[in-house]
């Protein structure tokens, strides 16, 4: 790759053509550069995957180190409160870190938490430039830019900045607001856009491959909801299986106003195990007594904004509603959804089968909402597709929050 320098100063000829060569040429020469920077960014973002469901609270982050645009080092936040990404790159890259380029999913800290700050191991280890995705959102680990920049390393910022907001969405989040978690509705549908056929019989829609995707969601949520009608249908588990077991297992939240979860269902008898929490209505909150004698947590909520404020009290900052249509419905209808995952299934179920948000009805098509496609993937015979609902600028900095890495 050739240095921006040289077409820099070629800028400098003086005649029209060759000034219209020279500034072809510079275009040429940082469009290589921008692409070379995405494409190690990209694997950084790859690897930083490797850390889920085992450094949450903390943000997945990754860390390529290229010297002669030849990865001399990779490495990834790996365990909460283990070393972050930048420092397991550096151990593998050794002297070759020195005048390399390293390229990092979040800004270096800048403070002493568990660990040292990176920007100081990247200083002494002499790299010369520092490229990151999305700056680090809080007061007291940020500015770590700035020390790099202070120390003579240049900095580049903002390089894949939306998918690296995408990879931490619930971690960034949390951030910025403690009211809620960060809210991921679940759906398996048929062509048709249905849940469940018009018998009500419990049926998988979707393959292997894309059940064993849903566990790996599982695996990077704090707590994993349905309705009481899903439980009394299903008798769902609701635990994490087929993946890696995460650091912490999900708890186990049912929508129950009236307390009617069964003692018998799966999740009764397995909550010494993996803790359930039933959200029950105040005006039915004597008939949890039961529930609670067996240790199921009871919160009493008369809304679900009153019961996303109380599962964000007990830590958890993601959670993954996995329906039915009801709850489905009730979510969309309260705003209170921050991505939507489909799982549609080359299966038509027809007359009287449950539509996913029959339970949701905007006016007229000119006012139901419009959703954004993040991402789009095939599992097996499956179509998976990530939709943003709601909008979350991730730029600014939230002091309201503690953080923990
Ligand atoms: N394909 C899929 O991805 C998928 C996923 C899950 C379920 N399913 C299927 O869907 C069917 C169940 O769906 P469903 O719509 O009948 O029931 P659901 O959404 O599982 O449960 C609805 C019930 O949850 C309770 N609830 C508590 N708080 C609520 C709130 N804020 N909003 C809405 N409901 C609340 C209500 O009962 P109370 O008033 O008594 O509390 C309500 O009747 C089953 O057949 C199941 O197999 C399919
Ligand atoms: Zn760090």
């Amino acid at each position: 790759m050739r240095a921006i320098g040289t077409a820099r100063s070629a800028l400098l000829l003086d005649s029209d053509a060759a000034f219209g060569v020279a500034l072809q040429e510079a275009r040429t020469v940082m469009s290589e550069n921008a692409v070379a920077d995405a494409q190690f960014m990209s694997r950084a973002l790859e690897i930083a995957e490797y850390g889920a469901g085992h450094v949450a609270p903390n943000p997945k982050v990754g860390a390529v180190i290229v010297r002669d645009g030849l990865i001399v080092g990779e490495g990834w936040h790996a365990t909460y409160g283990g070393a972050h990404a930048e420092i397991a790159a550096l151990m593998v890259a050794g002297e070759a870190a020195r005048g390399a380029t390293v390229y990092v999913t979040l800004e270096p800290c800048n403070h002493h938490g568990k660990t040292a700050p990176c920007t100081d191991a990247l200083i002494a280890a002499g790299v010369q430039r520092v490229v990151y995705a999305v700056a680090d959102p809080h007061p007291v680990a940020r500015g770590g830019a700035e020390r790099l920049r202070a120390h003579g390393v240049a900095v580049t910022s903002e390089v894949l900045r939306d998918e690296a907001c995408e990879l931490n969405a619930p971690f960034l989040f949390a951030t910025r607001t403690t009211s809620r978690p960060f809210v991921t509705l679940k759906l398996a549908v048929s062509i048709d856009g249905a849940v469940v056929d018009a018998h009500r019989a419990r049926h998988w829609l979707t393959g292997p491959e894309s059940r064993c995707e849903v566990h790996r969601m599982r695996s990077e949520a704090d707590a994993i909801a349905v309705g009481i009608n899903t439980v009394l249908v299903d008798d769902p588990a609701l635990t994490v299986r087929e993946v890696a077991r995460p650091r912490v297992a999900p708890v186990r939240v049912v929508f129950d106003r009236q307390a009617r979860l069964p003692t018998s269902s799966a999740l009764a008898v397995s909550s010494k195990q993996v803790p359930v929490i039933v959200i029950v209505d105040p005006a039915h909150i004597g008939a949890s007594a039961t529930l609670a004698q067996l240790g199921i947590g009871v919160i009493s909520a008369s809304s679900l904004h009153d019961a996303l404020f109380a599962l964000r009290n007990r830590d958890v900052r993601h959670l993954l509603v996995e329906g039915g249509a009801g709850l489905a419905s009730s979510f969309l209808s309260a705003g209170l959804l921050d991505r939507l995952v489909i799982f549609q299934a080359p299966v038509i179920l027809g007359a009287g089968a449950l539509a996913a948000f029959a339970a949701f009805s905007p006016q007229s098509a000119a006012v139901a909402p419009t959703l954004r496609v993040v991402s789009r993937a095939v599992f097996g015979q499956d179509l998976k597709t990530v939709y943003a609902v709601s909008h979350v600028d991730f730029g600014d900095e939230a002091p309201d929050v503690h953080r923990t890495r």
